[in-house]
This record gives C-alpha cells, sequence and structure tokens, in this order.
C-alpha cells in the first residue's frame, strides 16, 4: 500500500485580488491533512480504480463516476501525466480532516494526496511543479478562473508569495506567529464567490481595480511585517483587508460577528481567509492568548476553531 498527504492553507492576506493579478499571501496548514491510499487489488479489471472516500459517502468505482467528479478527474490526469493506462485493479481510499468548503483548501489538499500516492505507487513520484499544474487543472474545472494560489500553496508545502503566472516565490517567515481560525459554520462556495465580484467588476472596472490595488498595499505591509516580526503592522494590514474584503462584497455578517468577538479578545487583526460569504476567518493573536480566543469565538457560535502557529 502507498499512503501520501497534503496539508490544508490559509490565505493572509490578497485573496480575490489575486485573481486580478495582485499578489497575495498564502501558508500551509501541516496538522490539517488529506490522506489517499493507493493498493493494488487481487481482482478486478486492469486499469480499473475503486474509489472510498467515507467523508463523503462515496464508494464507487472510477468509471461509474460523472467524468467531473473531482476524484475521477484527478485520478485520470494523473494517469494520463504519467502516460500509464493499463496498471493493476488498484484500491485508493481517501479521507481529510480540513474542513470542506470553508476556505482552508480541502478539495485542493484532496486532489494533491491522490496524485502523489498514485505517482509513489505506481514508481514516478512527481516535483511539487508538476503536482501544483496537475491540481491546477482540477480547480478550473470547479472555479473557473482561479489564481493557481490553492494548489501552489499546498503542493509546495511552504508559505508563499503568489502572483498569478509568476515564479512561485516562498517567502521568509522572521519568527512563527499564531493565528486562531473560527468557522463561521456556513459554506463557502468559491465559485459562487468568484463569480460575484467578476460580476461586480465588469459593472464598476474603475473602483474595483482601485480596490484590488489597495488590497495589494494591505499584501506589501503584510509582507514587510512578516519579514520583521512585526506583529502589531501584520495585525493592522489583516484589518485593512478586511475593510477592503468587505467592500468588495464577500464578508457576511457571521464573519463580522467573527471577526469582531477575536478584536475584543484582544486580537491584534483578523480577517476572512479563502473566498468568503461564510467559511473561515483568521485572527493573528499572541500565543498566550489564543485559547481564549478560541474560547470567545466558540461562545459567539463558530462551528469550529482551531489554533495554528504559523512559519514554526
Ligand atoms: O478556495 P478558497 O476559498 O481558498 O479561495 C481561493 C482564493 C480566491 O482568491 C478567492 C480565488 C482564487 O482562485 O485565488
Amino acid at each position: 500500500m502507498t499512503i501520501a498527504s497534503a496539508c490544508g492553507k490559509i490565505i493572509l492576506l490578497g485573496e480575490h485580488a489575486v485573481v486580478y493579478g495582485r499578489p497575495a499571501l498564502a501558508a500551509p496548514l501541516p496538522d490539517l491533512r488529506a490522506t489517499a491510499a493507493a493498493s493494488d487489488l487481487a481482482e478486478g479489471e486492469p486499469g480499473s480504480v475503486c474509489i472510498e472516500a467515507p467523508d463523503i459517502e462515496l464508494a464507487a468505482w472510477l468509471h461509474e463516476l460523472s467524468p467531473d467528479q473531482p476524484l475521477a478527474v484527478i485520478v485520470r490526469l494523473t494517469r494520463q501525466a504519467l502516460a500509464i493506462e493499463k496498471h493493476p485493479p488498484l484500491a485508493l481510499r481517501v479521507q481529510s480532516s480540513i474542513p470542506v468548503a470553508s476556505g482552508l483548501g480541502s478539495g485542493t489538499a484532496v486532489s494533491v494526496a491522490v496524485l502523489r500516492a498514485l505517482s509513489a505507487h505506481w514508481g514516478h513520484p512527481l516535483a511539487p511543479e508538476r503536482q501544483s499544474a496537475l491540481a491546477f487543472e482540477v480547480e478550473k474545472l470547479h472555479h473557473g478562473t482561479p489564481s493557481g494560489i490553492d494548489n501552489t500553496v499546498v503542493a509546495y508545502e511552504q508559505p508563499v508569495y503568489f502572483v498569478r503566472g509568476d515564479a512561485t516565490q516562498p517567502f521568509p517567515i522572521g519568527a512563527p506567529f499564531t493565528l486562531v481560525l473560527g468557522d463561521t459554520g456556513l459554506r463557502s462556495n468559491t465559485s459562487m464567490a468568484v463569480g460575484m465580484v467578476l460580476q461586480a467588476w465588469q459593472a464598476e472596472k474603475e473602483r474595483f481595480e482601485a480596490l484590488f490595488d489597495r488590497v495589494a498595499g494591505t499584501v506589501a505591509l503584510g509582507r514587510k511585517a512578516i519579514e520583521q516580526g512585526d506583529w502589531a503592522t501584520l495585525g493592522e494590514a489583516m484589518d485593512k483587508n478586511q475593510q477592503l474584503l468587505q467592500e468588495i462584497g464577500v464578508s457576511s455578517d457571521e464573519l463580522e460577528t467573527l471577526i469582531e468577538t477575536a478584536k475584543q479578545a484582544g486580537a491584534l487583526g483578523a480577517k476572512l481567509s479563502g473566498a468568503g460569504m461564510g467559511g473561515n476567518m483568521i485572527a493573528l493573536v499572541e500565543t498566550e492568548a489564543a485559547a481564549d480566543i478560541e474560547q470567545a469565538l466558540q461562545n459567539a457560535g463558530a462551528a469550529w476553531t482551531m489554533t495554528v502557529e504559523v512559519g514554526a
């Protein structure tokens, strides 16, 4: 049996504007992972794949799945990339501890875990650059115009400074910092949010381009603050970015409640992370305050919370 996994991710600064060519910062969540296990079956047709994903109550043969089912897509893309057609019948089991549809990259992590397990099982492990490119193909099917930030940070499993179309740039974290994540419990539908921003941009190009430029300003401010370990300034950059995300139209009352709660409980800054409209917010906190802030978020209705150390 060959087992592989891939991490979840957060966007620290710059979501949505990154689709329009502005930079963004993202970091991996090494403790939240999707896992895929591949093993040869004693019986079955050559080239057949039996897929089990208990988290989504899926148990089916590959040929029974709709051609655009994400697991079916990544299995076929990986076979194509490796030019493998007639492999021994295979069992593929996929599990994930990453909350789904909440801005934490669960779909991307599943794609990368699967392509890692399959390529290792067939003796041709893929480099991160190829992993990222294959996972991007799946994103394109489901999100229309993805920037590529999710597949990049998950495939490289390193903090990245990302600009659409540019070579991947890891960025140095001066000293580790602590974030508290809080999930609204509402689904964050990336293609819907990205589509809504696209419509708004089409209707008011000048205004939205100016908003995206201001988002880019918060990314520059935050990047420098991270390099210097200046947490007050990073918090300020996150707050400014959140105001802009509100103006862009992708925040929600539930996100605002959790963000405000974290700030009142002592967070240095807080914002939504990912596509928004639901999903998770992230708060920059003093490490000692993390447990209290998690508790405050839970009291305010967070469906799930977690403390993470970025750059540790
Ligand atoms: O998939 P999510 O929820 O992490 O959102 C991705 C970030 C966006 O900027 C909203 C979309 C993109 O492709 O960059």
